[in-house]
């Protein structure tokens, strides 16, 4: 078995921070393999990208359980059986559950298209990140990598990259500037995390 360290990305959208992180593993870039990818939706294209690399999917819908204990279960053992050691939150939307908190702590992390603590919290995702900067006039914005915790957004930050906001900027037009930082910047983070990983196992 190879020494590379299990990922498991979760998702809810096009997961185009999916495919940079998919591309990174295959090329070498980021020591990891993503061994799973979990999505809350089963039409999110990111799904799409997952089965065409060959990686398996799984959609987590907790309603479908008979009760969260059963759901939690579920999941840990989804990782369990994937071998997971390493969770990279890229545009999902749903809260962590307390029991994978627990198992994985200070191994799940999440990309923020923004400057935390500003323009987080619950219902900043997305485009209504981009259009609240916009609307407070903000010369800059950017992206923030941070550890996962029980509160949306706020784990410790690993990283940070400053974007300029121009004048004429729609939501979208940023939305792309920040998103080809994300796609440099996440991968950066995964590697340093699984070399630290790979170290800590020796
Ligand atoms: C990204 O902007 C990410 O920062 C945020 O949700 C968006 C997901 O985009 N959490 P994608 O699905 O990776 O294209």
């Amino acid at each position: 078995m190879s020494n590379k360290v299990g990922l498991a990305v979760f998702i809810s959208g096009g997961g185009t921070n999916l495919q940079s992180i998919i591309d990174c593993c295959a090329d070498g870039s980021i020591p990891a393999e993503v061994r799973l990818v979990v999505s809350n939706k089963s039409n999110a294209f990111g799904l799409e990208r997952a089965k065409k690399a060959g990686i398996n999917t799984f959609v987590f819908v907790r309603k479908q359980f008979p009760d969260e204990k059963t759901a939690d279960n579920h999941l840990l053992a989804m990782m369990e059986k994937h071998k997971v050691e390493l969770i990279a939150l890229a545009g999902y939307l749903k809260m962590i559950p307390p029991a994978l908190l627990e198992r994985y702590h200070g191994r799940i992390v999440n990309i923020h298209p923004g400057l935390l603590p500003q323009y987080g919290g619950k219902g900043m995702y997305g485009l209504n990140v981009h259009r609240a900067v916009i609307e407070a006039r903000e010369k800059e914005t950017g992206v923030t990598i941070h550890q996962v915790d029980e509160i949306y957004d706020h784990g410790k930050v690993l990283a940070e990259e400053r974007v300029p906001v121009f004048p004429e900027d729609t939501p979208e037009e940023l939305a792309v500037r920040v998103l080809k930082v994300e796609h440099r910047l996440y991968p950066q983070v995964l590697k340093e995390i699984s070399e630290k990983i790979i170290k800590e196992r020796q």
